[in-house]
């Protein structure tokens, strides 16, 4: 199914299923440890073997030499592939770095050897007995000096861009110069981790040349395709199947060195090989998300309408890494005449950097949303309506080009009126509880709406069983009840009659889970193939497809009425189908939109941070699972609050990789950081978007509450922090 006009009425609308607050179907296998995850299929094949990766010590390099015959001779060992044995493995979809193969060391715990044996403990054992000799090389580690030698990014396209890295509207040097009230500030931001519960893992058979990997991973098609690609075997020889992901929030968007030491190394025993990476190597092996370095400034008349805008950002990454998009929301966040926005990238010797949730927006509205804060104060306009002020319907690059819906007024008000943001004193410091300093702060919350083409095959059985089955994941997002709500919304049966399957390369090719594309990518994929179960359906029962009404189990059309089972009577109905976005989804600006309120108390002694209240406001199309999607919003809340407060990666800036490399030195908040969360989603469809009217919402919650909480921190002490995260150090 093309989607090229916007979406009109569908059966989707009535929202019998689809837009009801629904439990998880997955989530009593998670809570019980029943859902199986990669490293746990003990049930899939047998004499499984284990699998120890060995990383590089050295972050720059050569390996000279891998010496195995001690860890050969180890109790239990059955094989040990070095990476001085292979060929150098090309790249899989988004790999920045090398994954394994060849003498060349580019980063820090670069996988250079995987040690195979009967246990986990003997295999780890012996590859501690693995000799390895480098040929070390000076790196580059150190962001704020790589900076001076940081390169425009070439800007692709767009008026004005010049090739040099900038894009810009107006004359912004000029607005500025003149503007009345102006800002400019320099902000940083932190390497971070994703921190996922699950770590990477894959357990990898052979039978012959067919390779089948149950392996973690969130895009089975990208993954499917990497596998065949980086280890020389036709696709149709390569199985991956994800049914279960325990979190990738981007860490996991393309294979790492789990899945191809996984494959070599059951190559090399002979065996199934199962392999997890251990917190150490998460940190320094697989991706993280770029430090930054960004410049804003912001020009206002006197009533607070800005006049010029700029937004500037360095980052470091690998030779052919990209940059983080840090500057990427202020394109289209607020109207402004005179723009500028710029990237620039410092090559850097350090772990690949990467897509991690709300990669760009996360780190760039952080800084934006903070520097709209200050900006808000030297005007003395209050924040809220400093950014109403400033509103636009439109794309401020193109006129001509609005977004498909914005309601990020709404949900400033809204979040304004429910927060008691009234009650707030604008002055800094001026709030104190006995030791505590009070304070509330409040941002907007941008992230486009991407799309992907998305497919997805049902069938209903004899027994009147709708069956779903897709490559798309669940990443703990909730895919399989919104799948599973638009399958039984679209055939007109209760969600307990539908069976979704999920994650394996033998289903249709889905969007699946990154970007928040999922959501509504892949249910539109699923409506797309139940208008195709629904028009054989009908043939078969003698109804005319597009005035025959499925609900409650029965067909309807007129005064007949024949059981959906009728059907199947002789044998079950299957159809396959994709939906595919057309130019619809460029000609109008698809994007979401949210309001952050955060009250914080701080301690006025040791400048401790407690967060009492957080609200976010969403504007985001039609909401498919308003339970689940809270649940990712408030998820988001959460993960900003760790990037405000507590979230880095500590660089090592003299033997290069990030020091704090486990669950213990790298802070993320826990339940006790985490107060009262409410999330408001404004009652809103966008036909722009999909069949479904829906938006993406699962990176949404993270952008801008890290400023939100910044700017109550503000509000509470007077103190304006600009290097993040916000550690009570820097209050002291
Ligand atoms: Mo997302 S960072 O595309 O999983």
């Amino acid at each position: 199914m093309k989607f090229d006009t916007p979406a009109g009425p569908n059966p989707i609308d009535r929202l019998k299923v689809v837009g009801q607050a629904t439990d998880r179907i997955d989530g009593k296998y998670k809570t019980t440890g029943t859902a199986p995850y990669a490293y746990e299929r003990h049930d899939v094949v047998a004499n499984q073997a284990y699998g120890y990766v060995l990383g590089s010590s050295i972050p720059k390099g050569r390996v000279t030499a891998i010496d195995t015959a001690e860890a050969l001779k180890a109790p239990g060992v059955l094989a040990v592939v070095t990476t001085l044995d292979t060929p150098r493995i090309k790249r899989g979809v988004m790999n920045v770095a090398y994954i394994f193969g060849g003498d060349v060391i580019q980063h820090y715990h670069q996988a250079i050897a995987v040690v195979v044996a009967d246990t986990f403990e003997q295999a780890r054992a012996a590859a501690f007995l693995v000799r390895v000799d480098y040929a070390p090389e000076e790196g580059r580690f150190d962001l704020a000096a790589a900076a001076k030698s940081a390169q425009p990014v070439p800007a692709d396209s767009g008026e004005g861009s010049g090739g040099n890295g900038e894009e810009r509207i107006g004359d912004f040097e000029a607005a500025f110069a003149q503007a009345p009230v102006t800002l400019d500030a320099r902000y940083t931001t932190a390497d971070e981790s994703h921190a996922m519960m699950e770590p990477h893992a894959t357990l990898a058979a052979w039978e012959g040349d067919r390779l089948t990997l149950w392996t973690s991973n969130q895009m089975i098609g990208w993954g499917h395709g990497s596998i065949a690609k980086m280890l020389g075997l036709p696709k149709e020889k390569v199985r991956l199947d994800a049914p279960y992901v325990g979190g990738g929030f981007g860490g996991k968007l393309f294979v790492r060195a789990d899945a191809i030491l996984a494959a070599l190394g059951a190559k090399a025993a002979g065996r199934p090989v199962k392999v997890a990476l251990t917190r150490p190597l998460i940190a320094n092996n697989t991706t993280h998300r770029p430090a930054t370095i960004q410049r804003v400034r912001i020009g206002a008349t006197a009533d607070g309408t800005i006049t010029a805008i700029a937004h500037e950002s360095t980052s470091g990454n690998l030779p052919e890494g990209s940059p983080e998009t840090a500057v990427s929301q202020t394109k289209l966040l607020y109207a402004g005449a005179n723009r500028l926005t710029a990237m620039k990238l410092a090559e850097l010797d350090l772990p690949e950097g990467n897509a991690m949730r709300a990669p760009g927006e996360a780190p760039g509205l952080m800084v934006l949303e903070v520097a709209m804060d200050e900006m808000a104060e030297k005007l003395g306009l209050d924040p809220v309506e400093f950014r109403v002020r400033n509103d636009t319907q439109v794309d401020p690059n193109d006129p001509e080009r609005p977004f498909s819906h914005r309601d990020l007024v709404g949900c400033l008000r809204l979040g304004a009126e429910r927060f008691g943001w009234s009650r707030r004193d604008a002055r800094p410091g001026a709030v104190r509880e006995g030791r505590w300093l009070v304070g509330m702060g409040m941002a907007a919350a941008f992230r486009n709406n991407l799309v992907m083409k998305s497919g997805a095959r049902v069938r209903l059985d004899g027994t009147g069983t709708v069956i779903v089955e897709t490559d798309m994941t669940d990443i703990g997002t909730g895919s399989y009840t919104i799948i599973a709500q638009t399958a039984a919304e679209m055939m007109g049966v209760p969600l307990e009659q539908v069976t979704v399957r999920l994650g394996d390369s033998d289903f249709p090719v889905s969007s699946g889970s990154g970007g928040q594309f999922g959501a509504n990518s892949a249910t539109a994929g699923v409506y797309a193939a139940c208008v195709k179960l629904r028009e054989s359906v009908a043939q078969r029962l003698g109804f005319n497809a597009t005035d025959a009404v499925f609900e409650d189990g029965q067909v309807r059309s007129g005064n007949r009425a024949v059981p959906l089972t009728e059907a199947v009577r002789d044998g079950a109905i299957a159809a396959e189908d994709m939906i595919e976005f057309g130019k619809l989804t460029e000609q109008q600006q698809q994007s979401t939109f949210g309001a952050h309120f955060v009250e914080v108390a701080v301690d006025v002694d040791t400048a401790e941070v407690r967060v009492r209240r957080m609200l976010c406001v969403c504007a985001a199309g039609r909401i498919l699972n308003p339970k689940s999607a809270r649940s990712q919003v408030i998820g988001g809340m959460v993960m900003g609050t760790g990037a405000a407060l507590m979230e880095k990666l500590s660089v090592d800036t003299r033997r290069g990789f990030f020091v704090n490399h486990d669950l213990a030195g790298y802070e993320v908040p826990v339940h006790a950081d985490i107060p009262h969360q409410e999330v408001i989603f404004l009652d809103e469809v966008d036909p722009m978007s999909s069949p479904m009217k829906a938006k993406g919402v699962g990176e949404l919650g993270i952008c801008g509450v890290g400023a939100a909480v910044a700017n109550a921190i503000y509000n509470a002490t007077g103190i304006r922090v600009r290097d993040y995260p916000l550690t009570l150090d820097k209050l002291l």
